[in-house]
């Protein structure tokens, strides 16, 4: 059956449902203002950073940017498919279900989708049965000598790809797949009028996702210098390797979990788990993506990066950082040592010896990684080392850490804390400078907070106006915003998209989302009243900032310019837009 709701239907049960009750039924909320607050149900925290906005009938998370409508809501927390949901929300409004319609495209990607993920599951459970088999031996041999138990093998569902060429083809095609959907899961590939097994001769290992459904596998070869050493699905309808996360589904179960630990391998991720680590997971093959870092600061506090211990590894680690600090995600670095990778260190020393290891906090294993570029035996090399440090330690806001920091720097480079703390200050002003331009509201949890692009706080008080519908018609313009993201959102909003369909709409991606969600959420009471006249400071002080950055570019060009009387008139042009500057500058005085 084709599943879409009449979309008038669906807005009149969001209508008739209170999101706030709905809410109440899971979390302890508080009033503050306009918005409801309360502890994240997705995440992990002690300070409330979940938000319920009743007036837009969303939700919205300050710190893992979890966000959606009433239904979306009920979906997270029973881990309910949509109808479920809907089904839910229905009884408790008294509202009889509507005739479902029939939507041919989506009930063919839907369908399809199933179909893959069903071949998939299947796909699994013949691998993992092989494993037991004498055409399976090889394989459970090797996991055996890769010391896993077959406890151990049993929870993460490992299995064995046989040597034939086709005995996985021929199981799931007796079992009623046809040769399509086995060539789009990625699980045979095609050559002329015969389909093989994509894996041969490997150690399997399932990739599953927080639901459950297997997406794809790794296949580990077995012999010593085979290749590629690991073969993984690549992408199709219902795998993307820049997603997903290896593991999360035994993370998943886990709600109080502390943290989090990323580790570069499959191997790594079965192997300290069987030691007794808990929360390991891994990427799939590739570095640790955005969407990845969003997904893990999801399901614990905290992001530990182990990595393995050589220079591969450990620039990964600086990478890995910048990834989950642009996202807010709080992370720190477990660093082995020796150039091991998590998986030998633990057999050799042992899990106390791992758990004995201090988790770094990003600063103190940047400043080790950049002790590596400079000789702090010569002055210079102590000197620009310690100017790179202070470029680093602006960011660290707590006065007993940077006390740390400074201290340990004073140690290394011989100059007093006096001057790297004035070093540091000379870097922090020039940055302050800039952001002081534009007007700070009063409620907005900072912690978690990516770095945002100038103005990109006033072009989100001018959305969150435009959503509250209390605007004259007109008044603001997509192309005044600067963000690709909010001016999508505006967009839709002037077409009279209601702001909780925007961020519950699974065909926007997460990205587009959650900064819907956000700019919603940052709203004061005081800016709602007042929607005109905030919404006309705004307009003010982005035109301000759209001629700042006109005139810096001007004045720069200008200077490039050969001839006499193209400056002349590049002038005039500079002294035109200034004037406006201060026009504008003086009406908001
Ligand atoms: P490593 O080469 O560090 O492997 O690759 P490992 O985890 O130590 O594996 P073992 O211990 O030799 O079995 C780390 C990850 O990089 C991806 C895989 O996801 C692997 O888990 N990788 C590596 C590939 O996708 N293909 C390869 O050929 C190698
Ligand atoms: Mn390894």
């Amino acid at each position: 059956m084709a599943i879409r709701l009449p979309s008038a239907w669906k807005e009149e049960l969001l209508a008739r449902t209170d999101i706030v009750s709905v809410v109440s039924s899971y979390v302890t909320l508080k009033k503050d203002g306009r918005r409801y607050w309360g502890l994240c149900p997705f995440h992990n925290e002690k300070t409330p950073s979940f938000s319920v906005n009743a007036d837009m009938n969303m939700y919205y998370c300050f710190g893992c940017k979890a966000t959606g409508d009433a239904i979306k809501f009920v979906m997270e927390m029973e881990r309910a498919p949509f109808m479920d949901a809907v089904k839910i929300l229905a009884d408790r409004a008294h509202m009889a279900l509507p005739e479902l319609q029939e939507d041919p495209d989506y009930e063919h990607r839907r369908s399809q989708r199933e179909r893959l993920l069903a071949a998939n599951r299947d796909a699994a459970r013949f691998y993992h049965d092989t494993l037991w088999k004498p055409e399976g031996k090889a394989a459970l041999d090797y996991l055996h000598n890769r010391g896993l138990t077959d406890g151990v093998i049993r929870r993460f569902g490992l299995g064995a790809s046989t040597s034939q060429w086709d005995d996985l083809t021929n199981f799931l095609t007796e079992k009623g797949y046809t040769r399509e959907e086995l060539n789009l899961a990625g699980l045979t590939v095609v050559k002329g009028d015969h389909a093989f097994d994509m894996f041969r001769s490997r150690a399997m290992f399932p990739i599953i996702d927080q639901y459950n459904h297997v997406l794809g596998f790794g296949g580990r070869a077995m012999q010593k210098d085979a290749k590629p050493k690991y073969l993984n699905t690549s992408d199709t309808p219902v795998f993307n390797k820049r997603k997903g996360v290896y593991a999360i589904n035994l993370i998943r179960k886990n709600r109080d979990l502390k943290r989090i630990i990323l580790v570069e391998g499959y191997m790594d991720v079965v192997a300290i788990s069987q030691a007794g680590v808990v929360g390991a997971v891994a990427t799939l093959g590739t570095a640790l993506t955005n969407e990845q870092a969003r997904l893990l600061g999801r399901y614990a506090p905290e992001v530990y990066l182990c990595y393995d211990g050589d220079e591969a590894g450990q620039h990964a680690i600086e990478r890995g950082l910048d990834i989950l600090e642009a996202e807010g995600v709080p992370c720190r670095v477990i660093y082995l040592p020796d150039g091991l990778d998590p998986d030998e260190f633990i057999r050799q020393r042992g899990l106390d010896a791992f758990e004995a290891i201090q988790p770094m906090r990003p600063p103190a294993y940047r400043m080790q990684r950049l002790r590596l570029q400079y000789n702090l035996e010569t002055q210079d090399g102590r000197a620009e080392y310690a100017k790179k440090c202070a470029e680093l330690l602006r960011n660290v806001r707590d006065p007993v850490d940077l006390e740390n920091y400074l201290e340990a720097l004073a140690v290394q480079t011989g100059f007093s804390r006096d001057v790297l703390l004035a070093q540091i200050g000379a870097q922090t002003a020039a940055n302050e400078n800039a952001a002081a331009l534009l007007p700070q509201p009063e409620r907005r949890p900072r912690e978690r907070m990516p770095r945002q692009p100038e103005g990109y706080k006033t072009e989100q008080t001018l959305l969150a106006l435009l959503a509250t519908g209390r605007l004259p018609q007109g008044m603001v313009k997509e192309t005044d915003f600067d963000s690709e993201n909010l001016r999508l959102i505006a967009g839709r909003l002037i077409a009279g998209e209601t702001p909780e369909a925007i961020v519950s709409d699974e065909d926007l991606t997460d990205d587009v989302r959650q900064a819907a969600g956000e700019a919603f959420s940052a709203l004061t009471a005081a800016e709602e009243d007042n929607a005109a006249s905030v919404a006309g400071d705004c307009l003010r002080n982005l035109r301000i900032r759209n001629l700042t950055r006109e005139i810096k570019e001007l004045t720069e060009s200008m200077r490039t310019l050969d001839s006499a009387e193209k400056q002349m008139q590049m002038l005039t042009e500079i002294q035109g837009l200034s004037k406006e500057l201060e026009q504008l500058k003086q009406q908001g005085r």
